[in-house]
């Protein structure tokens, strides 16, 4: 079987139905477990919301899965029993699951909404793994993940971000899927709070969101399980490993630290609970759950070629200067005190930026991190929420990238593909370029895209360092070598119907400048 036939069996349940009929080798402890669910079983398939993978090392990665009869069940359990529920998992080095290299039983447990992880080492550097669980007598489709290299040698992968539910189908999830990268990086608003209609597109809403802006645990469980649901993003996580962070979606539009942008009361308790369903649905290592921290701020090595510097923008910044917005005139975000990334992190990035020795650095992070003039004409209005509202730390970081090797930031957050050009003083042409910008346009968020090219040629002449804006949905599809980084802009003509086509908009390659440098 071809990469190819094995999506296409993925997407068609194939690999479930061959595995159950023709599973060669019994994961440790399946016949106990299969005996105690003789007496409990479960009525009905508990893996409705497909299988996903995360974070490789060179040894191994984390699989994930979360079990749930019933999706949309009220409470947001998905309709499972208050007891916990034993899952075997294997690991095989081929897609039919002829040869098993691993396997293992996890503990599905009720208090984590019967969500999976599992932590798997001692794996082969550098290759493709497929996996799999089975509960109740049942099989899970089967993913595709892979472990870092050891060695130098290139990497495919895609960026993402935003996907609103109502705002359209995840064609998108599905190309990127098809495109079969080796690494998909998604950074932010994976889901959105709102309650049905509370965040419309031009277009208005395909499908509508569960009751209620998500406020309770129950809420956001019951929200997460809704977009696992969809099978084309279930396709995404099952092509290959991601890593995730999330932005302010995941808990509330525009989330400071410990401040809410309504200013409503409970907020300590709301993001509580929008961390745990957020790490009940993703997977993401154990060592993210650090008390009321949910830390996503990490770092992943692809072998001497990349490393990845994952940030979080949201848990630690200070509360957006002059009331948020996109404003003029507003101070107070040029105080060289105000932090985004917070101290603690700033100093974990600047010695993880210091001591890599990686040909590439690639920071993942959530929103804009170039200045952006929003206003037409003379006068300068910013975002507030992003990188220019807090702008001399801004500087700051550019300065430590100046120092890296081969820095490049990937964005997400704009619902628009835009190229940019980061430098320390935006409003010198002859400024030096440190790094390039590539923002993804969303998934979904905002439906159907469009392509306004006087708007556009008003937006790139009042920032001459933007060189790139597609105002319609889509992806990145990153090639990276030893020499180069070549990425394409991929766009959807639409997403308000399924079947659209991903096609590519524009296309930049950024060479090495290690070799300058060294
Ligand atoms: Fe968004």
């Amino acid at each position: 079987m071809n990469r190819r036939s094995f999506l296409t069996a993925a997407a068609a349940g194939l690999l479930t139905q061959a595995g159950a009929l023709t599973t060669p080798t019994s994961p440790a402890g399946a016949s106990a477990s299969l005996a105690a669910a003789g007496s409990l079983a479960l009525k009905g398939d508990p893996f409705t919301l497909g299988v996903a993978s995360g974070d490789p090392s060179t040894d191994g990665f984390v699989l994930w899965t979360r079990l749930a009869l019933d999706p949309l069940g009220g409470d947001g359990r998905g309709g499972m029993p208050s007891r916990d529920v034993d899952v075997d998992w294997q690991i095989a080095a081929d897609e039919r699951f002829g040869s098993v290299v691993r396997s293992g039983t996890a503990t599905a447990r009720a208090g984590a909404a019967h969500s999976v992880h599992v932590e798997v080492d001692g794996l082969e550097p550098g290759r493709e793994y497929f996996y799999r669980f089975r509960s109740q007598g049942r099989l899970s489709p089967a993913g595709r993940t892979r472990t870092a290299p050891a060695g130098e040698r290139s990497l495919a992968f895609a960026v993402a971000a935003c996907a609103h539910y109502e705002h359209g189908y995840y064609t998108a999830y599905r190309r990127l899927a098809e495109e079969e990268p080796e690494l998909v990086v998604f950074l932010g608003d994976y889901m959105y709070e709102y309650g049905p209609s509370g965040y419309t597109a031009l277009a208005g809403r395909v499908r509508t969101h569960t009751p209620g802006k998500c406020a309770t645990l129950a809420d956001y469980r019951l929200r997460h399980a809704q977009y696992k649901s969809d099978p084309d993003l279930q396709l995404a996580h099952a092509t290959a490993p991601w890593l995730v962070a999330f932005d302010d979606h995941e808990i509330e539009n525009n989330w400071a630290g410990s401040v809410s942008s309504t200013g409503a009361p409970g907020f300590a308790g709301r993001r509580a609970h929008a961390f745990r369903a957020y790490y009940e649905n993703m997977p993401l290592r154990r060592a993210s759950l650090q008390g009321a921290v949910l830390r996503v701020n990490r770092r992943v090595s692809w072998g001497p070629l990349a490393r990845f510097h994952l940030l979080d923008t949201r848990q630690f910044r200070d509360d957006q200067a002059c009331l948020d917005g996109v404003r003029a005139g507003c101070d107070d975000r040029l105080d060289s005190g105000r932090t985004l990334l917070g101290p603690d992190q700033w100093s974990w990035l600047e010695s993880g930026l210091r001591g890599s020795t990686a040909r590439w650095n690639l920071l993942g992070q959530q929103i804009m991190m170039t200045q952006r003039d929003y206003k037409v004409g003379p006068g300068r209005e910013v975002n507030l929420d992003s990188w220019d509202g807090y702008a001399p730390e801004r500087t700051r970081l550019l300065g430590s990238l100046a120092a890296t090797s081969n820095p490049v930031v990937l964005t997400g957050d704009a619902h628009m593909h835009h190229l940019a050009d980061l430098k320390t003083d935006f409003d010198d042409p002859d400024a030096p370029v440190i790094a390039k910008e590539l923002i993804a346009s969303s998934i979904a968020s905002d439906g159907d895209g469009y392509r306004d090219k006087a708007w556009i040629a008003e937006a790139l002449s009042e920032n001459p360092h933007i060189s790139f804006i597609d105002q319609r949905r889509g992806y990145l599809m990153a090639r990276l070598t030893p020499d180069e980084l070549s990425v394409d802009y991929r766009t959807l003509d639409y997403i308000s119907r399924r079947g659209a086509r991903a096609r590519t908009a524009h296309r930049v390659t950024i060479p090495s400048t290690a070799q300058a440098r060294a």
